[in-house]
């Protein structure tokens, strides 16, 4: 059994991300294509003698019971019934409530780590089972590959992304609450008596039509984040952040911007690594935290071996 793991946890972006109406079971369906990045963490698991020990050294500032790494441990050895003792060092560079999903790609990650110790007494069936019970958006990363992603995440359909893209991500340093952020997508809708149409489907209603319009021009491409229209909308407290970021982006060169998940991070599509550089170097002069990400291409479980 492997001694030690040291993995690089990645994170996400939404280049599309559309939302249905509330469900029954508290989760809003969704259709959305998800970009993993090389933007993130990292994560170094220790296995200890005593069984059953567990000790989580983070620099995140909550608990470890709170943390979804210590949820993802606890899970795993509920469903594997293996108990061996275990420390982890959790590093985290990428802020949470930055709609970049880092926390779910942590736990993802962690799942991974602990089979691969293990020797893989888990199918990756039990594992995207477990990951769908940590979150939304943990099954996502057990691929790591840039996919149409529907249900409430679960619903995962590969898509390829040309490597040379490069992504400027603009964070303003807000923590965003996802659950309150979907509650106030649902307000808006009912104060404009929103209905569920099929208008937007028509444009982007499944994985192919993704793909088709991914080989169009930045500057053509129909995606749009419903988070948005509650970001911008009058009267939101930070709505003159997001314009400023959005409009700086586009001014910056970038094909395409938009509010990743439900913000607070804005992003840019570039064609390749010199225009983003540019555009780093441009936004640097307002903005204090910009970074420069690239796509992935490799499913996690190599990311491993
Ligand atoms: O699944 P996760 O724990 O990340 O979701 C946090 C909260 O975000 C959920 O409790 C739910 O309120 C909301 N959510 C949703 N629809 C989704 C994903 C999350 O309403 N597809």
């Amino acid at each position: 059994m492997a001694e030690r793991i040291f993995l690089e946890t990645p994170s996400k972006i939404n280049l599309h991300l559309a939302v249905g109406p509330l469900r029954q079971d508290g989760y809003h369906p969704i259709e959305s294509i998800f970009v993993p990045i090389d933007y993130g963490d990292s994560l170094e698991f220790t296995r200890q003698a005593q069984a059953g020990s567990w000790h989580l050294k983070s620099n995140l500032d909550i608990s470890s019971e709170k943390n979804i790494v210590t949820r993802a441990v606890l899970d795993f050895r509920r469903a594997s019934g293996e108990d061996f003792g275990l420390s982890c060092v959790l590093k985290k560079t990428s802020p949470p409530g930055a709609g970049l999903g880092s926390g779910s790609a942590n736990a993802a990650y962690s799942l991974l780590a602990l089979n691969k110790m293990a020797k893989e007494p888990l199918s990756f069936k039990a594992l995207l089972k477990i990951a769908a019970g940590l979150g939304s958006d943990v099954p996502f990363f057990l691929y790591t590959c840039a996919a149409w992603v529907q249900g409430r995440g679960e619903i995962i359909q590969p898509l390829s992304l040309p490597q040379h893209w490069a992504f400027v991500l603009l964070m303003p340093g807000l923590h965003n609450n996802t659950a309150a952020l979907f509650a106030q997508l649902d307000a808006l809708r009912q104060s404009s008596n929103w209905k569920p149409t099929k208008e937007d489907q028509k444009v982007l209603a499944n994985g192919e039509q993704a793909k088709y319009w991914l080989s169009q021009p930045f500057r053509c491409w129909p995606f749009y984040n419903d988070f948005q229209s509650v970001l911008l909308q009058e009267g939101e407290e930070n709505k003159n952040i997001y314009r400023q970021m959005l409009a700086d982006l586009y001014t910056a060169g970038a094909g395409f911007a938009a509010v990743s998940g439900s913000g607070s991070t804005c992003f840019g599509v570039f064609s390749g690594k010199k225009e983003a550089e540019r555009a780093k170097n441009q936004l640097l002069t307002r903005w204090k935290s910009v970074y420069i990400a690239n796509t992935l291409a490799r499913p996690a479980i190599a990311g491993l071996q």
